[in-house]
């Protein structure tokens, strides 16, 4: 039994095997996607353009007070104002009561000066059709947020509008994905001079901004747009990758991928991202455990093992994906860290060494598959940049739990990269990869700042 239980891991580990052909397919329709994505609205790829023209290089003075806003609701603008409110009164109390709270009373009447108004820079971590740095609707939601009534809406209308209703001197003056925030807090640190190419998350969800020639911006042609410098031989695209090949032209499909879709609010879209992030990676594993606990020819987890009945693992949605890394990192011969997961997390006990081994087979294959896909978005764009031919360094920042807590996520990013055959291993160590610590953070500071600048120098 015990070596049924590991032949069936390893050929479900099989499937998630993404060999070196298949990734430089996918390279190549990558860059298909990035090109079409650049000429027309409505692509695979959304190449959203961020509007940011200009990168940070790290001389720029920028200080900022940073606070998170997560609500689920459709009244989350109301509540944004109110913490901002609380926000301006705790930090910036003078300038709070001697403006905001006489104009709240009616005492004033003018309107604010312009050293009265803090600009607001905010990350938002979701696809917005940019028509603006500060302009711009949702486009969908993702990472299993579905609140219809946002979706089409402007984000920083909406949160402007409750801003103004509480009458706070509060100015949203950019709206930042938090892929491009990553891009310009990487380029605001990175070492040296080499510029950043590649801003790219891989946390709960994927995507990656990019630095993009912005003649190769074509749809921009026809927006008449003051927005934005024309003249800027640079424009920061949000590629929007969760979304590519929803087609599943040449993305690996498994049993459990497909599962996994129609578990999830909105199947057939965000298909790389299913198979790439960490909200979905406990989720496949999940799947893939349970196919072999319901196998009665393997039966992982039978006796003298034992499954409470109210296990997470017979529900949707609820193994963290953290599980996957802790598994991985436990090279012991015993196994030993696997099983307390096990029984610790999944109220499995008595589970013999060889169903730990099936488990970190599965676990591997799970998250080695979504590196080598992570590998091959940022391969296509490296390429596509045309820098292997003239830079020494091609940077990029990242950030995002898997790639910074799970163990040998980059080394697997690396070794894809030198099976690709448009980089090879000379090519794979021109890439620098450095994590840009709180990229939302700085970056919608950033954003604000490359807004303002950007604005007066179309005033002037
Ligand atoms: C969103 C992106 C975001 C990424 C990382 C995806 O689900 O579509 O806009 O950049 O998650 O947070």
């Amino acid at each position: 039994m015990a070596s049924a239980v590991l032949d069936e891991a390893k050929r479900i580990a099989a499937g998630f095997e993404y060999p070196p052909e298949e990734l430089n397919k996918g390279v190549d329709e990558f860059i298909s996607e990035m090109d079409i994505g650049l000429t027309s609205d409505g692509a695979g790829l959304s190449q959203i353009p961020s509007y940011i023209t200009a990168m940070p290089d790290g001389t720029e003075k920028v200080r900022y007070l940073r606070f998170r806003l997560q609500e689920r609701r459709v009244d989350a603008n109301k509540i944004y104002a109110k913490q901002i409110e609380t926000f301006l009164r705790e930090h910036h109390s003078e300038q709070f009561s001697s403006h905001v709270e006489k104009r709240q009373s009616g005492e004033v009447k003018e309107a604010y000066t312009e050293e009265q108004v803090f600009d607001l820079g905010f990350t938002f971590s979701f696809p917005v059709t940019q028509h603006g740095i500060n302009r711009g609707e949702l486009y969908r939601w993702t990472k299993g947020f579905d609140i219809p009534e946002v979706v089409g809406k402007d984000i920083c209308k909406l949160l402007q509008t409750a801003i103004d209703e509480l009458k706070l001197p509060v100015r949203v003056s950019a709206l930042v994905n938090d892929t491009v925030g990553t891009l310009m807090a990487r380029s605001y640190s990175s070492p040296g001079k080499s510029k950043t190419l590649i801003g790219a998350i891989f946390g709960t969800g994927t995507n990656g901004a990019y630095v993009e020639k912005m003649p190769r911006v074509t749809k921009m042609d026809k927006c008449s747009s003051d927005a934005y410098n024309k003249s800027s031989p640079v424009m920061v695209i949000n590629a929007e990758w969760g979304s590519f090949d929803n087609a599943l032209k040449v993305l690996p499909n498994t049993e459990f991928d497909i599962q996994l879709d129609n578990e999830t609010v909105n199947p057939g879209i965000q298909m790389f991202e299913k198979r790439i992030s960490g909200m979905f990676l406990g989720e496949i594993l999940r799947l893939a455990i349970l196919s072999m606990v319901e196998n009665p020819s393997v039966s992982l987890f039978g006796s003298p093992a034992t499954i409470d009945k109210n296990s997470i693992l017979y529900q949707a949605w609820a193994i963290d994906s953290s599980i996957l890394s802790i598994v991985e990192a436990d090279n012991s011969d015993d196994l030993q860290t696997t099983k307390e997961q096990l029984k610790t997390e999944l109220n499995v006990t008595d589970v013999s060494i060889s169903d730990c081994r099936a488990v970190k087979v599965l676990a591997h294959s799970i998250g080695k598959r979504a590196a080598r896909l992570g590998a091959m978005a940022l391969g296509a764009i490296v390429i596509s940049s045309g820098r292997l031919a003239t830079e020494d360094v091609i940077d990029i920042g990242v950030d995002g739990s898997l790639i910074e807590h799970y163990p040998g996520f980059e080394a697997w990013i690396r070794e894809a990269f030198r099976e690709i055959r448009a980089i090879g291993p000379a090519g794979e160590k021109k890439i620098r990869i450095g994590i840009a610590k709180d990229g939302s953070g700085v970056g919608a500071a950033l954003g604000a700042l490359v807004a303002k600048k950007a604005s007066q120098t179309l005033q002037g």
